[in-house]
């Protein structure tokens, strides 16, 4: 196999983004997906509660909209936030057609149909889900699907290192994407893949936090190589921390999915009180931001190191049909759900913000294009509604795919150099590496996380600094790895989340500062958008 890799389209990631793409242009393109690992590892995989769509009569897409925005705080886009909306059943159908099977209910007249369940924020039932383990469900058809398609070919364990756009190589012309350079892990080569277009779908950044409930690909390296290629990127202050994951030593941050509270679950402190009804009158169904500040508040105050979510009321037979792989695995850790509260913690889990892209999802590159996590469309403002982001990756495969049905890539034939490895050597000290994963993620969490302050952002500043010094020198002196490619994106992505929250000045959706407490105006604030110098 010759190094170089020639496609019409390549999708970086395989989650619900990329997958889900890749389908819709395989019957007219020849389409690469990239993986950094096996394909069917990334967040897709463990979603639980389900996909928010108005699939019921007493639904209306004006209902959603107002939940998105009100969930938004002041600063999702509108028509951002409608497309998505107004998009939504028509792409439930398409999973549906893909094989997808969501979980149906008998009604008292003994009808079939889809339950829909009910998460923070929503003020319907509008949640169509597969138990609790949707994500499971719907990317295991998809992959089935693409693995079966003659012009789809998966690159699993490429782990894409940078974009290849014209204006680095100094060709003529517009600047333009015209690629990737990907590791091939199995064979340590650095791969060149040259696209008509390319596509990010690399998902988020949440793995910058040293508690996440995110797999180990979110390393935010879309967004870092986007940076890097000179695209804009915004809102990255709003990172989303899910209020309930199981506090347990083995547990690695294990999902307890929100539909537990929209069926009922109580948050409570160890004496068995509730708490949250004195935080808003929405109490355990307020949305998330409000959920995750209460509890760090309540664990702060009392100086506790967990509190405890409670669904032990209900019928033992309703949680085992609605819950059965979380009951599974708190059974596993010691918890019987069904007979007593479970001890949670928030974690780090949702990176709102992301690269600037449009309802086509096109970024202000040409022929690159970005879809799901790693974006920033304009829907989730300063706080994402639960269950909107698969409904944002379909909605906006969908519209990359129909944009490039209707404006095909032409040919370029710019030569473009292979990697060079010239002036590099051999690690020497992989320590390095591995020390300033830990450092980063732990400054993180401790002076970025659910409470701010400009002194916390200043120690987190200068911290990220040395950090990115250090691992851009031992980047330009030795050949690249996994964990190297990986680090230098993520303490990027933490540069601009930290860059973004001082940018800030005041405290809205997730991200509140002590130094600047109220909510400006809605007509004073915006999204943050920041350029590459
Ligand atoms: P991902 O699914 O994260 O996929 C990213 C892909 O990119 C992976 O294949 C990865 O290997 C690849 N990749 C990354 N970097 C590179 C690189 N450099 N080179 C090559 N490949 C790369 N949302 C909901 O709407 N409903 C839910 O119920 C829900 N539950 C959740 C539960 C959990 C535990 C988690 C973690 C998230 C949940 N979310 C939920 C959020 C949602 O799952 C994600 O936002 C969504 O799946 C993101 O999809 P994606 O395709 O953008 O990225
Ligand atoms: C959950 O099931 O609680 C996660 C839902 C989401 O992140 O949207």
């Amino acid at each position: 196999m010759s190094r170089n890799h020639q496609t019409d389209i390549v999708v970086i990631g395989g989650g619900l983004a990329g997958l889900s793409l890749a389908l819709r242009l395989a019957d007219r393109f020849r389409v690469t997906i990239l993986t950094k690992r096996s394909l069917n590892e990334g967040s897709t995989r463990y979603a639980q509660g389900g996909i928010a769509a108005v699939l019921s009569p007493e639904d209306s897409f004006e209902s959603h909209i107002e939940d998105t925005l009100v969930a938004g705080a002041g600063l999702c886009d509108p028509e951002a936030v409608r497309f998505v909306v107004e998009n939504g059943p028509q792409n439930i159908y398409w999973l549906i057609d893909q094989g997808v099977q969501f979980t149906r209910e008998r009604s008292e007249d003994g009808e079939s149909h889809y339950h829909l369940t009910r998460e923070g924020g929503h003020s319907h039932r509008r949640i169509i889900h597969a138990t609790d383990a949707t994500g499971k469900a719907v990317s295991g058809i998809l992959e089935e699907n693409v693995k079966h398609h003659p012009n789809i070919t998966v690159r699993e364990n490429w782990l894409a290192i940078d974009l290849i756009t014209s204006a680095r190589i100094d060709a003529a012309g517009n600047n333009r994407c015209l690629g990737v350079y990907a590791l091939d892990q199995e064979k340590r080569k650095v791969r060149t893949i040259r696209a008509g277009s390319t596509v990010l779908a690399t998902g988020g950044a949440s793995k910058a936090y040293l508690y996440t409930s995110n797999p180990d690909t979110s390393t935010g390296d879309g967004i870092a190589m986007a940076w890097r290629a000179g695209c804009r990127v915004a809102n990255m202050e709003f990172m989303q921390f899910h209020p309930t994951c199981l506090y347990h030593p083995q547990a690695k941050s294990f999902l307890i999915s929100e539909a537990l509270r929209g069926e009922g679950a109580l948050l409570k402190l160890p004496d068995g009180t509730r708490f949250m009804p004195e935080h808003d009158p929405r109490a355990e169904l307020a949305p998330r931001d409000i959920v995750a500040r209460s509890i760090d508040y309540e664990m702060k105050k009392r100086g506790l190191d967990n509190v405890l979510l409670d669904i032990s009321h209900k019928p033992a037979r309703f949680i085992k049909s609605h819950f059965p792989n979380i009951y599974k695995r708190c059974k596993q850790y010691g918890y019987d759900l069904a007979r007593e509260p479970v001890p949670v913690v928030p974690a780090a889990h949702y990176t709102c913000g992301g690269v600037v892209t449009d309802l086509d999802a096109r970024t202000g590159l040409e022929r690159l294009y970005a879809i799901g996590e790693c974006t920033y469309t304009g829907l989730h403002g300063a706080n994402r509604l639960a269950s909107n982001s698969l409904l944002e990756c379909l909605v906006f495969s969908e519209a990359a795919a129909k944009y490039i049905q209707a404006n095909p890539p032409e040919k370029d034939d710019t030569a473009i150099p292979d990697w060079d490895e010239s002036r590099v050597t051999d690690p020497d000290e992989e320590i390095v590496v591995s020390h300033n994963w830990d450092e980063l993620r732990r400054s993180l969490w401790d002076y970025v996380g659910i409470v701010r302050t400009n002194k916390r952002l200043a120690r987190a500043e200068r911290r990220i600094e040395l950090l990115r010094e250090e691992i851009q020198e031992y980047y330009s002196n030795f050949r690249v790895s996994n964990d190297l490619i990986e680090l230098r994106d993520l303490v990027q992505v933490a540069e601009l989340i930290v860059r973004s929250a001082q940018m800030r000045k005041e405290s809205r959706g997730l991200h509140y500062t002590r130094d600047y407490p109220e909510t400006l105006p809605d007509d004073q604030a915006g999204p943050t958008i920041i350029a590459p110098d």
